[in-house]
């Protein structure tokens, strides 16, 4: 069964074939990193605007690239929330007309879980449950991960997602945008134990905050103006990565359960990465990494998790409205 997944709710407009859930046959992400490079983060009227003009570009080259007709497809499966309202509106748009035109059905995937189905596409496979940190530009959050559609929220930032904090941290330093992967970069030139930065961990809860760590670089900056950028990037990368880790391993411990999932486009963060994996081994917890690809926004995971949506019949009507705060499952 080959669905078309579509995902325009942020500043990236994907579009992809994904066969039975798993297996992606086309992936095709039109980024628009060069428009906001110049602002150092995304201007939300610029983003909705480049969508209208890649959308049908992007499908298109999804479909046409593999050889794929609208004849082929089961399902059009279009992320609805949570994101950029303006963005959003463009793929729902599209993908309503699109399966009101072709009479295709048409399934409605929240951008998070997504993220979490994202580790539906690369072997193995994690069996549930699990534990999931979602951890991008837009969002942190923990969940507990029984089955498709059982999500329980575990934690959630109180303020900044941690990609905005790499993102701020990194147009604090002068370093290009988006501004993750040049504090990962940076950081394997600098010492991470020579600054300290503070830990925000809030107790008794798996939430985090991380407005206050970056808040804390931006004061140490300015006390220490010749203070090495290296050394600035790798410190407050440290800080960032150590938080995240704890509260997940912690979350799955909590709940019993030995199988953590990273997903979001700060899971493809090396440290983070490399970190979580010494943490978990001696936890006798099995982590599940994602190729760097499938961590940042695309619509594979979109068409994925479209794919279980679709199973279950459960399809979208043509009213289907945008949302941009849209939570995901229940809370604890
Ligand atoms: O998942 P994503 O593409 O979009 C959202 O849903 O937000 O995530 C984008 C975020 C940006 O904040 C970017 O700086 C961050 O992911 N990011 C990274 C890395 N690669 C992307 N953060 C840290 N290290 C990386 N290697
Ligand atoms: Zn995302």
């Amino acid at each position: 069964m080959l669905i078309l997944g579509i995902d325009t709710s942020c500043d990236d407009t994907a579009a992809s074939v994904v066969e039975d859930g798993t297996k992606i046959i086309s992936n095709i992400v039109s980024s628009q990193n060069e428009i906001h490079r110049k602002y150092g983060g995304i201007v939300p009227e610029l983003a909705s605007r480049r969508h209208i003009e890649m959308i049908w570009p992007a499908v298109d080259e999804a479909l046409t690239k593999v050889g794929v007709g609208f004849n082929d497809i089961s399902a059009i499966a279009v992320c609805y929330g949570p994101g950029l309202i303006g963005s959003l509106l463009v793929g729902v748009c599209f993908a309503k007309s699109l399966a009101y035109v072709n009479k295709i059905p048409l399934v409605a995937v929240n951008h998070l879980e997504g993220h979490i189905f994202s580790s539906f596409l690369e072997e193995p496979i994690p069996e549930f449950p699990f534990a999931a940190l979602v951890v991008s530009g837009g969002h942190t959050s923990l969940y507990r991960v029984d089955g498709f559609g059982m999500y329980t929220e575990l934690g959630r930032t109180r303020d900044d997602a941690a990609g905005e904090a790499f993102d701020k941290v990194a147009k604090l330093l002068g370093l290009g945008y988006p501004g993750g992967p040049f504090i990962d970069a940076l950081s394997k030139k600098g010492n991470s134990g020579a600054i300290f930065f503070p830990r925000p961990f809030i107790h008794n809860s798996f939430d985090f905050s991380f407005s206050g760590l970056k808040t804390a670089v931006l004061t140490y900056t300015k006390k220490n103006p010749r203070s090495k950028k290296e050394d600035i990037a790798a410190s407050f990368q440290s800080a960032a990565v150590d938080v995240l880790i704890e509260k997940t391993v912690e979350a799955a411990k909590t709940e019993g359960i030995n199988k953590i999932v990273l997903a979001g486009g700060v899971s493809a963060n090396r440290t983070l990465r490399e970190m979580i994996k010494k943490r978990a081994q001696e936890e006798k917890i099995k982590v599940y990494l994602l190729s760097p690809h499938l961590c940042t926004d695309n619509a594979a995971m979109i068409a994925s998790a479209g794919f279980y949506h679709f199973k279950e019949r459960k399809v979208a009507d043509l009213d289907l409205n945008p949302k941009a705060y849209l939570p995901l499952g229940a809370t604890k």
